[in-house]
């Protein structure tokens, strides 16, 4: 049995990072991990212009424990009044990686979000000509299509199109949760299209979210999909394809605002991402592809150099918290904290 294994340093391709005090949390467990991050705009307000893609970046380098290197690499909250030309200034002035497609209200933060492709497609043939990429969150939101559905019809209805009508546009179909979803990427040999998937999507189905009762701390969107669709990620997360990889979705939610009438979506996945997405590698015999995943297939798509340095994981029991404190008595719930996951990252003095 393999009992440690070494790989280049990663990178997160979808990261919710908050600002202020929760920023200040929550970057060091993003940071001793990983060598970058795509980092969502969905703020309050959304990242929109290009001066506050600039200075949200510099709030993430200032909030960085000293001494540390990681980059954040910004996008643009895509509304349906984006002007091409803040889009193309953004990329050129290597303020923005990317632009992000929220359609108008399918998740936290997304009521500026996009309400028809049609509304966005100059933004669209812009970025296709820039080869900028465009990070979808792939669901309708028709409230006639059941909740468990809204990926599946997304790529019928909504994605299908948008690809046929951009045919050189990069599109990567963020934190996929169905067998439809991973079927329709995985098809796809163009080099165009990519995915990221989450670690509570390939760990868990839907029953998590009720086992014993309603656990508010397994919500998040695109919600956990039934088993058959777990194990459809799993098969292309680990098969060695190119367009597959790391995006751990974490995103931090006071425990307060999950654990309510209306509690919100969202899993605060990163003090434990890649000792989970590398429990779920070991468990599918596949170690040997899980560099690619987290390390290389990201950042090729990207077009990104290659991170410094490695990082080197054990097989023993996993020590982050089950919860971290936010002062005042509030904190955040961790995914699988608490000794759950049989692999440690090795602390390592960063690169
Ligand atoms: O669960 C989610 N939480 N899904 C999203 O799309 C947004 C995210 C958040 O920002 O909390
Ligand atoms: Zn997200």
């Amino acid at each position: 049995m393999v009992q440690s294994i070494t790989i280049r340093r990663p990178d997160d391709m979808h990261l919710h990072l908050r600002d202020d005090a929760v920023l200040r949390t929550v970057l060091p467990y993003s940071a001793r991990q990983f060598g970058r991050a795509i980092v969502m705009p969905n703020l309050k307000p959304p990242v929109t212009t290009v001066s506050a893609g600039r200075a949200y970046r510099e709030r993430i380098l200032e909030a960085l424990p000293r001494g540390t290197s990681f980059e954040p690499l910004m996008t643009c909250y895509l509304c349906d009044n984006t002007d091409p030309a803040e889009i193309r200034t953004g990329f050129e002035e290597r303020v923005f990686t990317a632009v992000k497609l929220y359609p108008a209200g399918a998740t936290t933060h997304s009521e500026y979000g996009v309400t028809a492709i049609d509304r966005v497609a100059n933004v669209l043939d812009v970025m296709q000509g820039l080869g900028m990429p465009l990070l979808i969150h792939g669901e309708s939101t028709d409230p006639g299509v059941d909740v468990f559905d809204r990926e599946a019809a997304f790529i019928d209805c909504t994605l299908a199109p948008l690809l046929e009508k951009f045919p050189a546009l990069k599109v990567v179909l963020e934190h996929i949760t169905t067998e439809q979803a991973a079927d329709f990427v995985y098809a796809d040999t163009s080099g165009r299209l990519a995915a990221t998937i989450t670690p509570q999507h390939l760990l868990f189905n839907r029953n998590a979210m009720f086992t014993g009762g309603l656990r508010p701390h397994y919500y998040c969107l695109p919600v956990l999909k039934r088993e058959q669709h777990r194990l459809a990620l799993r098969r292309v997360a680990t098969s060695g394809s190119r367009s597959f990889f790391l995006g751990t979705d974490s995103a931090p939610h006071e425990r307060g605002a999950k654990e309510a009438a209306c509690g919100c979506a969202g899993i605060f996945s990163a003090p434990t991402a890649l000792e989970a997405y590398l429990t779920v590698f070991d468990q599918e015999h596949a170690l040997d592809h899980f560099e690619a995943f987290a390390s290389e297939n990201g950042r090729l798509f990207y077009g990104l150099p290659p991170n410094e340095g490695t990082v080197t994981l054990t097989r023993e029991r996993n020590e982050a918290p089950r919860k971290v404190a936010l002062g005042d008595g509030k904190s955040i719930e961790t995914f699988m904290g608490d000794g759950e996951l049989p692999w440690r990252l090795v602390d390592h003095p960063n690169v």
